[in-house]
């Protein structure tokens, strides 16, 4: 007979739980692949050296990415939390890592929506290609409208329109829950996903010059090795992309059911997303091949290949070159949308999870609250003149700073609280496939936080001397928008650690002190 308080079995009863491994492993797999693996990865790749950047990729995949992934997944199945709930479990006085997690998936979840609904309306301006012959241009001044000033809240109605139906949608999915919402949503928009993109890579993999293109992706420069920005930006890029250390992946694993085999499904969806990247590296790199090829230039003299400069001005120029040019520009946009859905899903799953722990609410109440709130925020900063500047600092100050930081006090709190990290280890195991050794326990809670202390450090100096994209260190848009934006997470996640925790709620964090293995 179970010797747990009956409160604590009434309330882990009536969690929402996934319909099982499938279910999760498609919510899991479908918020790994997202704006990441598709806007992001190519571009990073690109600048960092093409064929070098697989090889530190794939170490910071198996050597820190899995591992992180792994403790991710413990600390959410073992505690059966949200990231405030499972960190306080962990240890009395961590709940506020916890709300600084879910203060960065917030964050994200403002500026992330922007780009789905631009994707949204570029997928049905590809119809008609009716981006004209200069793309860069229709991008900035015509489709962003986009101004130079701090901040302006004129109103950009091409993207507030989408922006809005993108809301209204996904909150309508988020407060469905995480069972009949969340995990019904992936299981069509992953698959569907999978198929749309693997036509849109064998189209692109037919192109003239597709073959020169794929050399530059997968030709080794060693010398880049040796460059530790490259070794940084792949760490970084693993973190993103995974969706390990801000909140989701511990707050997905703790709705999983209690036998549950945590190290085989981590495996399966990071590899899934891995496969997914590289496959859309193959894509888009044979994609820059055509488009060299057409102006005569090697791969390394294109122009514009960075993160959102490739998605939404280098590829509708592609495009427009192409045969079957609408078909592929529908295939490419409607790829990002539905890969950008299931993240965004993902992402404020994290924080509507943590008001239903905290303050009792439930999946539609939190959805309404926090998702409000989002919307409002994401529609009055980025659906404006100014919204690309100010997308751009957030991004890289959330995730260089606050994400790097999130995962060091993670691990380094992993290894040292009580239980240490070996206890973690073996509920890991429990019922895991695949057995994770003891060294798992030196990468996990020594060598991962002193390589990211490492970059963190990097970064910090890099924005405290020279500034970020061109914006001094003192400029009014580092300061604002880039400080600012950590200083909100912090301020917030202090503030919501002082509110007091919902009575019955609080009687389990009393006694549940995790699961028994
Ligand atoms: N993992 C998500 C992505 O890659 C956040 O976009």
């Amino acid at each position: 007979m179970s010797t747990k308080p009956r409160s604590v079995e009434t309330k882990r009863a009536s969690r929402d739980l996934w319909t099982g491994q499938y279910g999760f492993l498609m919510a899991a797999i479908g918020s790994a692949i997202g704006l990441g693996n598709i806007w992001r990865f190519p571009g990073v790749a690109y600048t960092n050296g093409g064929g070098a950047f697989i090889l530190p990729y794939l170490i910071a995949l198996l050597f820190v990415g899995i591992p992180v992934l792994f403790l991710d997944y413990t600390l959410g199945h073992k505690y059966r939390g949200s990231a405030p709930l499972t960190f306080r479990r962990l240890n009395k006085k961590a709940e506020s890592l916890g709300w600084f997690q879910v203060m960065v998936s917030f964050i994200i979840t403002v500026y992330y929506a922007v780009i789905v609904a631009w994707a949204m309306m570029y997928a049905i301006y590809s119809i008609r290609l009716s981006w004209g012959e200069d793309t860069t241009t229709f991008f900035v001044a015509d489709f962003l409208q986009a101004s130079d000033g701090l901040i302006s809240f004129a109103p950009v109605w091409n993207i507030l329109i989408p922006l809005v139906i993108l809301w209204v949608f996904v909150l309508f999915v988020l407060g469905r829950g995480v069972s009949k919402g969340v995990e019904r949503l992936n299981k069509v928009f992953l698959p569907l996903l999978v198929v749309l993109f693997v036509f849109m890579v064998a189209r692109a993999l037919f192109l003239p010059g597709a073959i020169e293109g794929l050399n530059a992706f997968f030709t080794p420069d060693w010398s880049a090795l040796v460059d530790p920005k490259v070794w940084i930006a792949a760490v970084s890029q693993i973190f993103f992309s995974l969706s390990i250390a801000f909140g989701i992946m511990l707050t997905y694993a703790s709705y999983l059911p209690r036998k549950s085999n945590l190290s085989g499904t981590g495996l399966v969806a990071g590899f899934a997303n891995s496969s997914f990247e590289i496959l859309a590296g193959i894509g888009v790199f044979a994609t820059l091949g055509f488009m060299a090829n057409q102006q005569g230039v090697g791969i390394s003299e294109l122009e514009g290949i960075t993160g959102v400069g490739l998605s939404f001005m280098t590829f509708p120029a592609i495009i427009n070159q192409m045969p079957g040019g609408p078909l592929f520009g529908v295939l490419f946009f409607v790829s990002l949308v539905l890969a950008g859905i299931t993240s965004l899903l993902s992402l404020l799953q994290v924080v509507s999870g943590a008001f239903q722990d905290k303050f009792g609410y439930s999946a539609r109440k939190a959805a309404v609250t926090v998702g409000v709130v989002a919307a409002v925020v994401s529609v009055a900063l980025f659906a404006t003149t100014t919204g690309l500047n100010t997308l751009d600092v957030v991004d890289a100050f959330i995730n260089n700073v606050g994400v790097v930081f999130s995962a060091i006090a993670m691990t380094l709190l992993a290894y040292f609280s009580v239980p240490k990290v070996r206890a973690l280890r073996k509920h890991l195991n429990l019922a895991s496939a695949v057995k994770v050794p003891a060294i798992w326990d030196w990468i996990v809670g020594l060598v991962t936080p002193a390589l990211l202390a490492v970059m963190l450090l990097q970064a910090l100096i890099d924005y405290v001397t020279v500034g970020y994209g061109g914006w001094a260190a003192n400029s009014p848009n580092v300061l604002i928008f880039g400080w600012g934006t950590i200083l909100l997470a912090v301020v917030g996640s202090v503030i919501l650690t002082k509110v007091p925790w919902k009575n019955s709620t609080h009687d389990d964090i009393i006694r549940f002190r995790g699961e028994e293995d």
